[in-house]
């Protein structure tokens, strides 16, 4: 066990956060508010510390990590190229929940990018995820701040957590406003491909997208290379089973499952069962900011099945969905 520094009020506590940032500059590794989930994050030009990071998920070598920047000027010190289009989601969706694969310079060591000649790149818009790149002034690598397999953390409580004791500290940022992962693009000539969903909807990108592209979401993908390398890992998974349902046949499978302790995660439907724990969204935007929440709070609550209700896949519905098939080993 490690003793691990709690800032628990950044905004108040400036000695304690000016530290965190401090251990940052010193190799180590600090768990940080972003508007998704929490990361845990590292120096990614230190890859003594983001060897640290892989260890303290327990995260696979070659599923690589996210570097967050403060601004797109920093892009240069990353990547070696910036195409227009690159450039252009940049301009329109950061600083925001969104990840594009770059081909990688020499300065990213290939501990960050899991052997891989690209890296991805984010610019988060977290006020204190932004305070803390400002302040570092370097790239830093971050995957969510979750041991590997189980949900990402995104709330305070859920980080301390899932991570006290393990790394040299914890920032406090409240509860990620997105609650879901970012979206990770991939641009290949006239071609997107959306490797994972996320806060950013595949809608919202091809809107702004240059006349003949072509978008090619995450299912659409037939070649496995193409996949984000991390796909292929177990992913979200709570200590409960997750079960997805539509709407009408909750009831059916709350009766089927008579006598275990069940978790309802709900959204359409309007039925009031007794017995077990209920957590009810009424968009899309609370459910995908609640999700990993509810896995926790439920786990805490010691539930044995999780039977969540199935969304429309349109906007955050095809993240929300991702994860949902991902927490529930990918059963329809
Ligand atoms: O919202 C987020 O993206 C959060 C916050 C902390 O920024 N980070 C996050 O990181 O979700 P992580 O490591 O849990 O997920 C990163 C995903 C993985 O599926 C990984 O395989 C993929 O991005 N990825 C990273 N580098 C890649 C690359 N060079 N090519 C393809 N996929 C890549
Ligand atoms: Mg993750």
């Amino acid at each position: 066990m490690k003793k691990t520094l709690l800032v628990s009020n950044p905004e108040i506590e400036k000695e304690k956060f000016d530290l965190a940032i401090q251990y940052l500059k010193d190799g180590g590794v600090v768990v940080f508010p972003t508007e998704t989930v929490y990361g845990l994050g590292a120096n990614a030009f230190d890859e003594k510390a983001v060897r640290k990071v892989f260890e303290i998920k327990g995260r696979p070598p070659d599923n690589p990590l996210i570097v967050h920047l403060y601004s797109i000027d920093m892009i240069e010190d990353v990547a070696r190229e910036l195409s227009p289009t690159a450039r252009l989601l940049f301009e329109r969706f950061s600083p925001g929940p969104l990840t594009v694969i770059l081909p990688k310079s020499r300065n990213i060591s290939g501990i960050v990018t899991g052997g891989l000649d690209t890296v991805a790149v984010r610019i988060p818009s977290h006020k204190i995820a932004r305070e803390i790149l400002g302040a570092f002034k370097l790239p830093i690598a971050a995957p969510s701040a979750n041991i590997s397999g189980r949900p990402s953390p995104t709330t305070f409580e859920m980080a301390v957590s899932e991570m006290n004791g393990r790394v040299d500290a914890i920032i406090n940022g409240g509860d990620c406003i997105v609650g879901l992962e970012s979206t990770v693009v991939k641009i290949e000539g006239e071609e997107l491909q959306i490797l994972r969903p996320g806060g950013i909807s595949e809608e919202e990108i091809k809107k702004v997208l240059p006349e003949g592209f072509k978008v090619i979401s995450a299912t659409g993908i037939k070649s496995k290379r193409a996949e984000s390398p991390g796909m292929k890992y177990t992913h979200y998974k709570p200590e409960a089973d997750v079960i997805l349902c539509e709407k009408e046949k909750i009831e059916k499978a709350i009766s089927n499952f008579k006598g275990r302790r069940l978790g309802l995660i709900l959204y359409r439907a309007e039925i009031n069962p007794e017995g077990s724990e209920v957590i009810r969204f009424d968009s899309l935007e609370a459910y995908a900011r609640g999700l990993y929440k509810s896995f926790y709070e439920m786990d805490k609550k010691g539930v044995e099945i999780i039977i969540a209700e199935k969304v429309e896949e349109k906007g955050i519905g095809k993240a929300i969905m991702n994860r949902l098939l991902k927490a529930g080993g990918e059963k329809r």
